[in-house]
């Protein structure tokens, strides 16, 4: 997993709980590669889920609510970073059907070595699209926070739906987005 995840997620947990709570997690997790990550670096996906792990049990909070915030912010990130991305789209569903059709592929451009998920569009309309994540890491939720505020990017409000499905190659989760 690509360092730029793990600083992001370390500059949200200390916005949200503070810097004690990032060196606390970094701490108890035992990691690796110490939890010095650098934007351009790759580091095991378990020492997401560490992390994640840890600031469940110091926080009580579900770890899937916590990893949904996370997404969230990252795509505050996203369209701060890659805001021809989201021009390029215009309006949230497009956006939506962009990334496996260009963003990703585009992100594989600058980091040959990413580990990305695939996003196939099931069902489109002009109030509903369907969206199926299938990623072996399983971050359906981190999926969730990203389209929660995807759509804040564009100015509308969504009710999302998941539905976990297990599948052979990994851990699928079907997205109903619906524009209310
Ligand atoms: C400008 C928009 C976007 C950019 C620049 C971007 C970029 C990236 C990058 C750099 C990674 C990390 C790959 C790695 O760690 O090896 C990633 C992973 C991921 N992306 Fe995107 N992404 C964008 C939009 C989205 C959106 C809108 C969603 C969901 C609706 C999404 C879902 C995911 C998920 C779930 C992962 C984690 C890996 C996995 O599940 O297998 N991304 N993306």
């Amino acid at each position: 997993m690509k360092g730029m995840v793990f600083t992001e997620f370390l500059d949200f947990v200390g916005e949200s709980f503070g810097e004690d709570m990032v060196d606390d997690i970094i701490e108890v997790s035992a990691l690796p590669s110490g939890g010095a990550y650098t934007s351009v670096g790759t580091y095991s996906h378990g020492e997401m889920v560490a992390l994640c792990g840890a600031l469940a049990d110091r926080t009580q909070q579900p770890v899937g609510d916590l990893v949904r915030a996370f997404g969230e912010r990252l795509s505050d990130t996203f369209a701060r970073d890659f805001p021809d991305f989201f021009r390029r789209a215009g309006n949230l569903f497009d956006f939506l059907e962009s990334i496996e059709a260009h963003i990703h592929i585009e992100v594989r451009k600058l980091y040959p070595d990413a580990e990305l998920p695939r996003f196939v569009v099931e069902e489109r309309t002009a109030a509903r699209m369907v969206l199926l994540y299938t990623s072996p890491r399983k971050m359906g939720h981190l999926s969730e926070g990203l389209i929660l505020g995807s759509a804040r990017q564009f100015g509308v409000d969504v009710r999302v739906t998941l539905h976990a499905l297990d599948v052979d190659e990994g851990m699928s989760t079907r997205f109903v987005v619906d524009l209310v």
